[in-house]
């Protein structure tokens, strides 16, 4: 089967009634980025970051995967996929797709602050009371802070997300704006035959060079035209 590795971003999940970061009225419009996902953020003000986590987290529960995510889960059964994700949140997970790469981490879980990546101190939040208070502490018996890769952090799954790239035959980026590294310089590690289409309404600022195919539709539409085009793919 040939390897086929998708490359998300928040534009994925926009149809599903998510907003993006730095589309108008983007999250980042509403809060200031350094305040509310900034290591120094959650230092400065820790109530007003969890507050904000707490509400993202509460907003999954009334939020479905839209056609491109099920579309996506769907290519399981002719290649082997990979999906890399820049989302914390879980709508790959609940559209059926298996074997998935968070790069910012995860919504649903938490962790402890003295040693965030310490899988012993990673828990999943209940789904019926997904909310950390100040006070809650984890296994190391430091307080409770979301299980979210912050701006200033680093991105310990980029080593595993490089070696899936690395390995596929086509990479399909979509809905991300290709303005974050490390995530975004992973469309440079893959090797010359690999075949890259970019799912995305708008321009997205990338290396000619790289010989994108864009198909220029939201998530939805555009995976459908990306299914009809992998069609004869074996
Ligand atoms: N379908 C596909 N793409 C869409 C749709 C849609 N329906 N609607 C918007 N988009 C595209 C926008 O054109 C834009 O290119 O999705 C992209 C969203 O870009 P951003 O808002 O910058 O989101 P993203 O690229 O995922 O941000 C990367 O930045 O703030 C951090 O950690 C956060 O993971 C996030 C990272």
């Amino acid at each position: 089967m040939k390897k086929l590795v998708f490359l998300t971003g928040a534009g994925m999940s926009a149809e599903s009634g998510i907003s993006t970061f730095r589309d108008s009225g983007g999250l980042w419009e509403q809060y200031p980025v350094e305040a509310v996902a900034s290591i120094q953020g959650y230092e400065r003000d820790p109530e007003l970051v969890q507050k904000f986590y707490n509400e993202r987290r509460q907003q999954l529960s009334s939020v479905a995967p839209n056609e491109g995510h099920r579309l996506v889960a769907s290519m399981e059964e002719k290649f082997d996929v990979t999906v890399v994700t820049q989302n914390v949140d879980d709508l790959h997970e609940r559209a059926g797709s298996h074997h998935i790469i968070h790069l910012h981490g995860e919504l649903m879980k938490a962790t402890s602050t003295r040693n965030p990546n310490d899988p012993d101190c990673i828990v999943t939040l209940p789904e019926d009371n997904p909310i950390i208070r100040m006070g809650d502490k984890a296994k190391d018996g430091s307080q409770l802070r979301p299980y979210i890769v912050w701006f200033g952090e680093s991105v310990p799954m980029i080593e595993p997300a490089i070696q899936e790239v690395s390995k596929a035959d086509i990479l399909v980026v979509i809905g991300t704006s290709l303005n974050v590294y490390p995530a975004a310089g992973l469309l440079n590690f893959t090797h010359p035959g690999c075949k890259i289409y970019l799912i995305d309404p708008k321009d997205v600022p990338y290396d000619p060079s790289l010989g994108i195919h864009h198909i220029m539709k939201g998530a939805s539409e555009g995976m459908k035209e990306l299914c009809r085009l992998l069609e004869n793919e074996k």
